[in-house]
């Protein structure tokens, strides 16, 4: 047997009887195929997002839209407050954007007319070929290249060795069940060959591993030394009425946390902004800045607060206040921060 096609069946032998147990995933026994919906959905939301933060998220979306035309039909604002934590807003818009265009004309079952869909990249449309209707797809994602590096023994770093990792997956991937194939390499990535301390031992690859045979699994894959992140600053203003009502603004739909609702504050510079407060009040500081690590950068914020009464003169940006959950993470954890200093319990 090819080299190619023994590493693969040792694979989906292994995956066979070790598959995880996800909320979205055909068990590999069962004969029946994935719901497209299912796997769609799952991929979009496991992006920068790990298996364990969105299984309650997948569970709640497909509880309350059980199909593409129920969250093609969902309203925006319900959608990225469900959203909400899970980060990367960008995402949830084009998530409902790709929902529309997929109500009316169904899901594409090729590779080709999935890319063509919004927040559809190359490693989605992969993906949801091979998963969901067994198209031998090649699917690379970060826990994908980390075994190839290994597998392969690749020393040259990252990202220029991604090419290279991408046809070994290539030559790895099997005519058939290539969606098992592919799901089989992220579970072993994710259980077996992870990342610093691969647990070579149980692993069924072993035999044809050469960063194993060579000693150097546990370095690999390699990578470019990282530039520190910046860190930007900005200034919010929390409002609580004496009605229970707090100040929010839904921010604008480009760029980040685009289209979510927040504090009204500056925008978020190298240098402090200045940021007038939306109305004259007490505004208070809060003695500890709010901080959020962003993937490009940590934010700094220094929040005020202010008890208004009722009557003030911005009153129409004044709403019922909403459950912390459902705001973006730097925005709750400011929010919560504003009540605390109010001594009011926000309803966590
Ligand atoms: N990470 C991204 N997609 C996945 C999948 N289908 N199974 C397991 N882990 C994943
Ligand atoms: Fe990864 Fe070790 Fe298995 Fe090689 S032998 S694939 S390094 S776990």
């Amino acid at each position: 047997m090819r080299k190619a096609a023994e590493i693969s069946r040792k694979l989906l032998q292994w995956y066979d009887a070790n598959a995880r147990e996800l909320p979205w995933r055909v068990p590999p026994n069962e004969a029946r195929r994935a719901n497209p919906y299912h796997v769609w959905l799952s991929e979009i939301m496991l992006q920068q997002t790990t298996v364990t933060a969105v299984k309650p998220y997948f569970e709640a979306f497909t509880t309350r839209w059980p199909d593409v035309a129920a969250l093609a039909a969902a309203k925006d604002e319900d959608v990225l407050a469900a959203w909400a934590g899970l980060g990367y807003y960008a995402r949830a818009r084009n998530l409902l954007k790709c929902a529309r265009v997929v109500a009316e004309s169904g899901f594409p079952e090729n590779e080709a007319g999935l890319l063509a869909l919004p927040g559809v990249g190359p490693y989605t449309a992969a993906a949801i070929a091979a998963i969901a209707y067994g198209a031998s797809a090649v699917v690379v994602d970060g826990n994908i290249e980390r075994v190839m590096a290994r597998l392969f023994n690749e020393h040259e770093a990252l990202p220029a060795v991604k090419p290279s990792l991408k046809v070994h997956a290539a030559r790895l991937t099997p005519p058939k069940r290539a969606g098992d194939h592919a799901q089989a390499l992220m579970d072993l990535g994710a259980t077996i060959c992870i990342p610093k301390t691969p647990r070579c031992a149980g692993c069924p690859l072993q035999g044809h591993c050469a960063a194993y045979e060579a000693g150097s699994a546990a370095e690999l894959p390699k990578r470019l030394p990282k530039n520190p992140k910046p860190t930007r600053r900005g200034i919010a203003y929390f409002a609580l009425r004496t009605d229970g009502h707090v100040l929010l603004e839904t921010r604008p739909p480009k760029g980040l946390l685009g289209g979510m609702l927040g504090l009204v504050g500056s925008e978020w510079a190298e240098a402090s902004p200045a940021f007038d407060p939306p109305f004259a009040a007490n505004w208070q500081p809060h003695a500890e800045d709010i901080t959020h690590a962003f993937t490009h950068f940590n934010l700094i914020l220094t929040l005020y607060v202010a008890q208004p009464k009722a009557a003030n003169p911005r009153a129409g940006s004044f709403q019922t206040a909403p459950a912390p959950e459902d705001l973006p993470s730097i925005m709750r954890k400011a929010y919560e921060a504003g009540f605390l200093i109010c001594n009011i319990d926000c309803g966590r």
